[in-house]
């Protein structure tokens, strides 16, 4: 049993320059850990603030006033006991007083010193009962940028490749080969424009959304032929940010919730969507409902605005069938433990989870543990860029250990 004697939080920047914190917890026999908080563009409207009123510098102020010292001396193993204390130290329902970002990296940086002084590698400490660890998740990768993390893109806000193998180099290698293909696509396309990458490390070109789906279809096709390994599209449509007074508003024309309904439907069955995340408005239970009802056996529905890993959120879409996966993302609700009843929840549901960075990530890795650990059906970490390929590495290194 060893306690907490070093603990720190400094401010640092994440993938996209924004402000964000990091934690540095240490026992006295030099286990250490370190985790940032990641953060989000188009965030749920029943996420966790990341911030108290006054952002970083007051976060780091209360940080030294009131947790530090609630936190030091504290047993290391108790998890459930560290957490709890963020929450106790908060007093608010949503971690609006402390932030949910400062929770975020103290609940993963106590844990990662936990597992180094349990001597067991990060998955395995984080393993859900019943699990041994072996499963593997499909890669979930960002190809082309839309909606908020890519200006003068399409209204579609991710444009997956999914892609699985028993391997996890295989699955890698398949996710890699789909974004190379759609650059060559793209740059195809535009032989006059300078394309670059958005957010998620995905391509960003003045395309519609149904265009940029065919030329990620296009290029999944190319190379399954080429390959045969097993890459199919998927979509995060992130759809709350395109949705206003009761329509779904597309470059030239908008829908309603039937039409999208039954846009999506024939998408789905056009193209082989394996994957499609948040089709509809946060608050749209029904729309998700029927459609789970029309293609939850052939795709994954995912839900991710619609549940911010709340199990409270969760508890109504498992009551309305509202779809047949959950995104999870630590940071949606502050601390591992809540995020561990989000999954455990899901999985005695039946549901699949998918563990998820955010748009603005930092350059660690801890998330594919996660996904192993918690024995997710996707990791969903985006392709290409340093703290994008760090996940993928992590996986690499769990599937592969030295
Ligand atoms: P965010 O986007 O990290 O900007 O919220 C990711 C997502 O919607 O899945
Ligand atoms: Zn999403």
């Amino acid at each position: 049993m060893s306690r907490v004697v070093e603990l720190s939080l400094r401010a640092i920047v994440d993938s996209r320059g924004s402000p964000t914190v990091e934690a540095e917890v240490a026992d006295g026999e030099g286990h250490r850990g370190r985790a940032g908080a990641p953060g989000g563009a188009s965030t749920g409207a029943h996420e966790v603030p990341a911030w108290p009123k006054g952002g970083v510098p007051v976060a780091l102020e209360q940080f030294q006033k009131e947790l530090r010292p609630v936190l030091l001396g504290r047993e290391l193993e108790d998890a459930r006991g560290w957490d709890a204390a963020l929450h106790a130290v908060d007093g608010t329902e949503e971690f609006s007083r402390i932030g949910g970002g400062v929770a975020t990296a103290l609940s993963l940086a106590a844990a990662i010193a936990r597992a180094e002084a349990l001597g067991v590698p990060l998955w395995k400490s984080w393993l859900r009962p019943g699990l041994d660890g072996s499963g593997r998740p499909m890669i979930v990768g960002n190809c082309l940028n839309g909606g908020r993390h890519a200006i003068g893109g399409p209204e579609f806000q991710e444009f997956h490749a999914i892609s699985s193998s028993p391997k996890t180099a295989d699955a890698v290698r398949g996710a890699i080969a789909v974004h190379r293909a759609v650059g060559e696509a793209l740059h195809a396309k535009f032989p006059e424009l300078a394309l670059g990458r958005g957010d998620e490390g995905g391509w960003v070109a003045p395309v519609g959304s149904l265009e940029g789906l065919e030329i990620l279809a296009r290029a999944c096709e190319e190379v399954r032929d080429a390959t045969h390994l097993a890459v199919h599209p998927g979509l995060d449509l992130a759809a709350s940010e395109f949705f206003n007074d009761g329509r779904y508003r597309y470059r030239d024309h908008s829908l309603d919730a039937e039409g999208q309904h039954a846009f999506l439907v024939r998408l789905v069955e056009r193209f082989g969507l394996r994957y499609v995340e948040d089709p509809f408005d946060e608050e749209a239970f029904d729309s998700f409902a029927q459609f789970t009802h029309a293609v939850g056996d052939r795709t994954l529905v995912v839900g991710d605005d619609i549940y911010t890993t709340s199990v409270a959120r969760l508890e109504r879409g498992i009551a309305e069938r509202a779809s047949n996966s959950v995104l999870i993302k630590v940071n949606q609700v502050g601390t591992l433990t809540d995020t561990f009843a989000t999954v455990d929840r899901a999985r005695a549901a039946g549901w699949s989870t998918v563990a998820s960075h955010r748009s603005g990530d930092l350059p660690e890795g801890w998330l594919a543990h996660f996904a192993v650990g918690a024995g997710s059906r996707g990791l969903k970490c985006g392709i290409l860029g340093g703290e994008r390929v760090a996940k993928l590495n992590e996986l690499l290194r769990v599937a592969a250990p030295a």
